[in-house]
């Protein structure tokens, strides 16, 4: 065998190789439907434009996908009369928002380009989208993610509760092949968008035997919350910001709110438990340029958890039910 044919040789098999394993990548509809991603950034940017809360919607539903089964737009399946689904877990119910307005990109796409585009790259698409249209920055996400049959709500167990101290993050994020540093970044999400009094209430009353309250919150912060969500979780639908200076806008505030003791959660404040994560935040506060280039990076590698691509799972229809 000459050499030409040798290196021929090598590289189709490393082309069948890489096709094979049918990763994710940039512009995956550009020849078969290339105005999928604006379509998208049209309906983000309407949404956006009625209510500037459903970009952090947005967001919050793309991490609650990958986490659950992988990004496979498994979180917009409805539950049916035989399977309650994930989105009727406590972790996604009522707080998970934003599903009209992937219901609305995912029907503009089908009559553009019929069963082309999957309900869980239109989810990454419209991520990327509100984190650019908040202030935060652009980033090519790349394309090709299926969409899954099963949603369980049993599987929310993946998502971290509100309560989790660092260990147990970084051990759930690790499980799902993050970093812990991947962790930190990616928790900076919380700089925009809100949260019901029933996810953090546990902070304010009856917080341990030697505390009324939960010590590592700052004390005017608390007691101007408790006004806000009185008696703990009377009202199930009260929800305050969880940036308030800035709820609205992908900037550093979040870190900055950490390093005050305002952290919203649990999970917010045990970022400042060991020396590394306290660097980490100290760092992302002071430099947002560098915080949003690594959130960019890190909701990519996010956005490629156990994806199906290739002919495994299917695009679905309608993204909230399984196609027959
Ligand atoms: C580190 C572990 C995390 C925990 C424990 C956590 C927990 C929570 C909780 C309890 C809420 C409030 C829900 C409510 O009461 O309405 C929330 C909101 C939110 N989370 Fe997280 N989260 C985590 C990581 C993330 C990540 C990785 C992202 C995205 C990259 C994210 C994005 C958001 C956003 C944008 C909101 C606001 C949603 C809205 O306004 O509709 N979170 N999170
Ligand atoms: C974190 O929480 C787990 C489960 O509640 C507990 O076993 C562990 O000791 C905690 N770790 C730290 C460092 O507090
Ligand atoms: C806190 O404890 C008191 C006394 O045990 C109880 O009456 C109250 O309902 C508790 N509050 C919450 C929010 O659990």
């Amino acid at each position: 065998m000459s050499y030409i044919q040798y290196t021929v040789l090598v590289l189709v098999s490393l082309q069948y190789i890489v096709h094979s394993q049918a990763q994710l990548y940039v512009g995956f509809y550009s020849g078969t439907c290339s105005a999928a991603e604006l379509i998208v950034k049209e309906e983000v940017a309407k949404a956006y434009s009625q209510d500037r809360g459903l970009a952090a919607g947005l967001i919050r539903l793309h991490f609650h996908d990958c986490f659950v089964r992988g990004c496979d737009a498994s979180v917009l399946i409805d539950s049916t009369p035989s399977n309650k689904a994930e989105k009727d877990s406590p972790a996604n119910n009522p707080s998970l928002r934003g599903f009209n307005i992937i219901d609305n990109a995912k029907a503009r796409l089908e009559a553009l380009c019929p069963h082309v585009v999957s309900c869980a790259d239109i989810i990454a698409f419209a991520a990327r989208d509100s984190f650019e249209i908040t202030g935060g920055q652009g980033y090519e996400v790349p394309g090709g993610r299926r969409d899954g049959k099963i949603s369980r709500i049993a599987n929310t167990k993946a998502l971290p509760p509100a309560t989790a101290n660092l260990t147990q993050l970084t051990q759930m994020f690790s499980s799902h092949g993050l970093t812990q540093e991947e962790m930190v970044t990616l928790s900076g999400a919380h700089t925009i968008g809100r949260a019901h009094c029933t996810s953090f209430a546990s902070r304010l009353f009856n917080f341990s035997q030697s505390f009324n309250q939960d010590p590592n919150f700052n004390a005017l912060y608390a007691s101007k919350l408790k006004q806000e969500c009185p008696n703990g979780n009377s009202n199930a639908n009260s929800v305050v910001p969880m940036n308030p200076n800035s709820p609205t806008i992908s900037d550093t505030g979040y870190y900055v709110d950490v390093l005050n003791k305002r952290g919203l959660f649990t999970s917010d404040q045990s970022l400042l438990t060991s020396r590394n994560t306290a660097n980490q935040v100290h760092r992302n506060a002071m430099d947002p340029v560098l915080w949003k280039s690594k959130f960019a990076k890190a909701m990519v590698k996010m956005g490629g958890i156990r994806v199906l691509t290739g002919h495994h799972g299917e695009i679905r229809l309608n993204c909230r039910v399984v196609n027959n």
